[in-house]
């Protein structure tokens, strides 16, 4: 058996969750607000079949996937919950006419950023005698896909004239809402604002509007409306530093291994490819089977830490594919088999992935979304 896995604790995502409803409920004691939990890119990371199924358990209103394939494959397990899909409707394996039979079929709801999208699936609902569910997505900023807020107001009437939509939600995406410094989501705000109050003298409104990710759940509560979308926070991290420590939370993922060889090397002797590292003396080092291939990034090399026993080793020379080394040092008490700590938290010990990724020069999503499919995932307190 490979010894290299991703424990992910439930009992850390139902405490995230919690954190996070009594966050904005306590800004909100008297409003409901829903929680759409954000599982893309296979629940950054954690596996987006099992965290979807707890986070349905945990009473979470709505799934928030990229694309079609994604929500497809959910919609296999989770039969009731709505399902929204951030992307487009070209964003996927299939070609559009095909899959908006498939779309009905899974009662998925989709995503509108362009007028023609909309007009696409009004046609298309007319053929199966049926309304869609979408949500139109404004872009008061983040410039990636949306309704341009300046025309958003004359776009809208238009998409409101389809007979075969069901406008049930509109929504915008903040850019740098993890940033201390909210202005530039104070101005997306006001956007996303003036055209709500446009579109409601026009007679338009919607169910289900929304906006806050985490860094704006965190720090931005006019933002809420009555859905917020977290992602990260819901994995035990926050977005950025300027937002630390406004709710307590539990990274779920444990990325772990095992010592499974250990030698001595000479003073002098150098460990791994393009030798890198050099000991200082005769010791003791110890091999751990993950490499990049797993996840645990290259430009760790010589950088990083991992726990053994409680306690800190520093990992030596290059990381190569399949294998790390860790320096155990002249003496040490590790048997083969000692559980490694690659990333996570343990016993107050803190390797997270926001650590490893101020190493990496990159940001904790990317850290999480890196474990490689071949990394087992073991689900503990299911
Ligand atoms: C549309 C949308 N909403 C919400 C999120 C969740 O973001 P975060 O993980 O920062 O909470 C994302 C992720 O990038 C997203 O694309």
């Amino acid at each position: 058996m490979n010894p290299t896995r991703a424990e992910i604790d439930f009992a850390k995502l139902a405490f995230n969750v919690e954190q996070i409803r009594r966050h904005i409920h306590g800004e909100y004691p008297r409003r409901k607000i829903k929680i759409c939990g954000v599982v893309k890119a296979n629940a950054y990371g954690h596996g987006i079949e099992e965290i979807s199924r707890k986070l349905v358990d945990l009473g979470i209103d709505f799934l928030g996937v990229a694309n079609y394939d994604e929500a497809i494959r959910l919609r296999s397990l989770i039969p009731d919950t709505p399902i929204l899909v951030f992307g487009t409707l070209i964003h996927s394996k299939l070609d559009p006419a095909k899959y908006v039979s498939i779309l009905h079929r899974h009662n998925l709801t989709a995503t509108v950023a362009s007028v023609d999208t909309a007009r696409f699936l009004d046609d298309y609902s007319r053929r199966f005698r049926s309304k869609f569910k979408i949500h139109i997505k404004v872009d008061t900023g983040m410039r990636r896909i949306g309704l341009d807020y300046k025309r958003a107001y004359r776009n809208i009437l238009q998409i409101a004239s389809f007979k075969n939509l069901e406008l049930e939600g509109i929504f915008t995406h903040f850019a740098a809402s993890e940033e201390k410094n909210k202005s530039f989501s104070r101005l997306q705000l006001k956007r996303f604002n003036k055209l709500l109050s446009d579109l409601k003298k026009a007679g338009i409104e919607f169910p289900i509007v929304h906006a806050a990710n985490s860094g704006a759940v965190l720090d931005l509560k006019e933002s809420y409306f009555n859905m917020v979308r977290p992602g990260l926070l819901l994995y035990g991290y926050y977005p950025g530093s300027g937002v630390r420590n406004k709710i307590k939370l539990k990274p779920i993922m444990n990325l772990k291994s095992k010592v499974t060889f250990i030698k001595k090397i000479e003073k002098g002797e150098s460990v791994s490819y393009g030798r890198r590292f050099f000991s200082k003396k005769p010791e003791f080092i110890g091999s751990v089977p993950i490499g990049y291939g797993d996840g645990y990034w290259r430009l760790m090399g010589n950088r990083s830490k991992v726990l053994i026993n409680k306690k800190f080793y520093r990992q030596v020379g290059s990381i190569t594919m399949d294998w790390i080394m860790i320096e155990l040092g002249a003496r040490y008490r590790i048997k083969i088999g000692d559980d490694v700590l690659l990333m996570g938290e343990e016993n107050g010990n803190n390797l997270g992935a926001d650590k490893l990724a101020k190493i990496c020069g990159t940001i904790p999503y990317e850290m999480l979304c890196a474990v490689a499919d071949r990394v087992e995932r073991i689900y503990l307190n299911k």
